[in-house]
């Protein structure tokens, strides 16, 4: 069995951890090649503890040089670097084999490309970096021969359920519609007028899945599945109407495909990010991920309906976005962050995320999103555009 090595960006979070138990299952398999956090130091000190890898990355210098002094202390010969340039540089080493993309946000971009342009198995969590460059991201996949593995439940799921080479259009291959299951968050059912009034740690508090705050929030949302919706368009070649949201409470199927003959073919699972991402490692072969087995007479039910768009906008607001082209979805996903962020230090409603997106989205002129610098310029001014009407609040 050919040794496997992999880079982890973005180790420290929730798909991070996930990613390293199961790695952690499999030590005849892989070898962590880098880990990298932002700023969680002693997290990632106990993981370098654990998994030993080449390289270990942080954000800041200072909290690069005291994990230096931890590990020298404690006699592993991990190397230890800081800053983005460096993020770039475990991602796209010569030794790695494949990478898994989970930083949150903006901030995984061009790691995740560089990843892609080098070639190498890419482990697609952070949707962020595809929703900003879809076509640019697609473009490279294929031209750098990159294989590109959604990590996403939902789309690892619709990979499941497509055929193996689906490339070049869902029609090619009798495939009519995706259908993109959503819990419905935790306010499934709630008016506009009492969403006003969720707090943060409420929005952070998801029915069915453990995860990272920011995903947390954009799930109670629903911009998280607005953000899916786009991922799907890209990863599939699908048009936007060729996506139906279907909210299934129960989370136990993660995806479906329908095709032309009336079948519909379904993805199901515990709700536990593992599957995807040993999914994702071992392709096309299967491997332990240490996630339950599913009792479907436990599941009992599984029950279906459609989103509430009145009630939660940013669904709408992400599918205009990938209609309008361009710099939309980048637009769309930088007042997002800022939204997001600011909602979870308290300074915005819930009900205020949605109206920043679109007063920033009608502030910001679309521009083909034809390279890099025209898209990260378009992140900057939404950034900029979404601060300013925070300051006028
Ligand atoms: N969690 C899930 O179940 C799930 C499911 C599907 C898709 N995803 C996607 O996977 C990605 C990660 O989600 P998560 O829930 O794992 O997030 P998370 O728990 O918040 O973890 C984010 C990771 O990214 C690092 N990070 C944050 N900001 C960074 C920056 N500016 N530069 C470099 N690294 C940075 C964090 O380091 P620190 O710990 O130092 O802050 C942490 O390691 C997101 O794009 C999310 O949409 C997540």
């Amino acid at each position: 069995m050919t040794l496997r090595r992999v880079t982890v960006l973005g180790a420290t979070g929730s798909i991070g951890t996930s990613t390293l138990d199961v790695l952690g299952r499999h030590p005849e398999r892989y070898r962590v090649h880098a880990l990298t956090a932002h700023r969680s130091r002693e997290p990632l000190l106990a993981q370098c503890r654990r998994h030993r890898p080449a390289v270990a990355v942080l954000d800041a210098e200072e909290d690069a040089a005291w994990l230096r002094g931890q590990l020298a202390e404690a006699g592993l010969a991990t190397e230890v670097r800081a800053g983005r340039e460096a993020l770039v540089e475990v991602a796209e080493a010569r030794e790695v084999d494949a990478v898994m993309a989970a930083i949150v946000g903006a901030a995984g971009l061009l790691p995740t490309l560089a990843a892609v342009k080098a070639g190498k198995r890419v482990l697609l969590a952070n949707k962020e970096a595809l929703v900003m460059s879809g076509a640019l991201f697609m473009d490279a996949v294929t031209r750098h021969g990159a294989t590109l593995l959604p990590i996403d439940s939902e789309h690892n799921a619709i990979y499941q359920c497509l055929p193996v080479e689906h490339r070049g259009g869902l029609g090619r291959h009798g495939v009519t519609q995706l259908l993109l299951t959503a819990s419905g968050g935790p306010f499934r059912g709630w008016s506009r007028d009492a969403l006003g009034r969720v707090t943060p740690d409420q929005a952070c508090d998801h029915p069915n899945w453990s995860m990272g705050r920011k995903i947390s929030v954009d799930s109670a949302t629903l911009m998280n599945k607005g953000l899916e919706l786009i991922e799907a368009c890209w990863l599939f070649d699908a048009r936007p109407d060729q996506v139906q949201v279907v909210v299934h409470p129960q989370s136990v199927i993660h995806s479906m495909a329908a095709y032309s003959d009336g079948s519909v073919i379904a993805q199901l699972g515990n709700p536990d990010m593992r599957t995807p991402i040993a999914y994702g490692l071992a392709w096309p072969e299967r491997i332990d991920a240490g996630v339950e087995a599913l009792d479907l007479f436990r599941v009992a039910r599984l029950d279906f309906e459609p989103a509430d768009e009145a009630a939660f906008p940013c669904l709408r607001l992400a599918r205009e976005a990938m209609a309008a082209g361009g710099t939309a979805p980048a637009v769309l996903n930088a007042a997002n962050e800022v939204a997001v962020e600011a909602f979870l230090a308290g300074r915005l409603g819930f009900t205020e995320i949605d109206e920043l997106v679109a007063r920033v989205r009608d502030e910001s002129p679309v521009a083909p999103a034809a390279d890099l610098e025209t898209i990260l310029e378009a992140d900057v001014l939404a950034r900029r555009s979404a601060h300013a009407w925070l300051a006028r609040q």
